[in-house]
């Protein structure tokens, strides 16, 4: 009996890590493979397609690239690649913009390894330049730009303006119908959102996930 009871109780501790990290995996399987762990975006990334899917989304605007394509899921999200392959099976399109050469670089590769060059257009300009100048109605936005600092405050408020200034260059061209979704908001001094969350809240949008990401639509 003991030997029976010790023999439970080393399988469980061998088996312990691998189960911890197998609940700790947050996977948008079967939509991106297995491997990918999108972790704290999984809850918003995962309500987002389904949006899209309901909403029939056509035209997707992502502010901040995918500097590192794949690679960063767990920490910048990849949403380029999420949402553009989600567009390419859904006959919708997918502007990308980052003021940085190198981003772009990174998110063009994998939009080519992935195939989706003809679905996703990755801009090199500075988001506000590209958002005042956007003619056509957008389905859904997605907020990931100027980079947020968890300690420095005035880049905290730089960041939070420049993602206001995002919104109100687009919101002519969103709908009652449209998704906003807003990157790294649960962070030290509200995170990226919380300036152009306020704002949007005054306008008649609402809060329908407020988690690390903060997902919006009209009331
Ligand atoms: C966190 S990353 C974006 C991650 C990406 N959305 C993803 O899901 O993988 C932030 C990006 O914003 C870009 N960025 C910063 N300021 C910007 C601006 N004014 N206009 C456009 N992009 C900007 C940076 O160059 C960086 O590549």
């Amino acid at each position: 009996m003991i030997f029976k009871i010790l023999l439970i109780v080393l399988l469980l501790a061998v088996a312990a890590p691998f189960l911890i990290k197998f609940i700790k995996h947050k996977s948008l399987y079967p939509f991106m493979p297995f491997k990918y762990n999108f972790k704290r975006r999984r809850v918003t990334f995962a309500k987002t397609l389904k949006l899209l899917d309901e909403r029939k989304a056509k035209m997707i605007i992502e502010t901040g690239t995918s500097r590192l394509g794949l690679q960063n899921t767990k920490g910048d999200g990849a949403a380029t690649i999420v949402f553009g392959k989600w567009a390419q099976q859904n006959n919708a399109k997918m502007h990308s913009v980052d003021i940085s050469e190198d981003s772009v670089n990174g998110a063009q590769n994998e939009v080519n390894i992935q195939g989706l060059n003809d679905t996703v257009t990755v801009h090199l300009n500075d988001s506000l330049e590209f958002l005042r100048t956007f003619e056509e109605p957008v389905d859904f936005l997605y907020l990931d730009s100027y980079d947020y600092s968890k300690t420095d405050t005035e880049i905290q408020v730089k960041s939070q303006e420049h993602h206001l200034k995002e919104f109100q260059l687009i919101e002519n061209k969103l709908h009652d119908n449209s998704i906003v979704l807003i990157d790294d908001c649960g962070l030290p001094g509200g995170g990226k959102g919380k300036t152009v969350v306020e704002y949007m809240q005054k306008k008649d949008w609402k809060v329908l996930i407020d988690a690390y990401q903060i997902l919006l639509v009209k009331n």
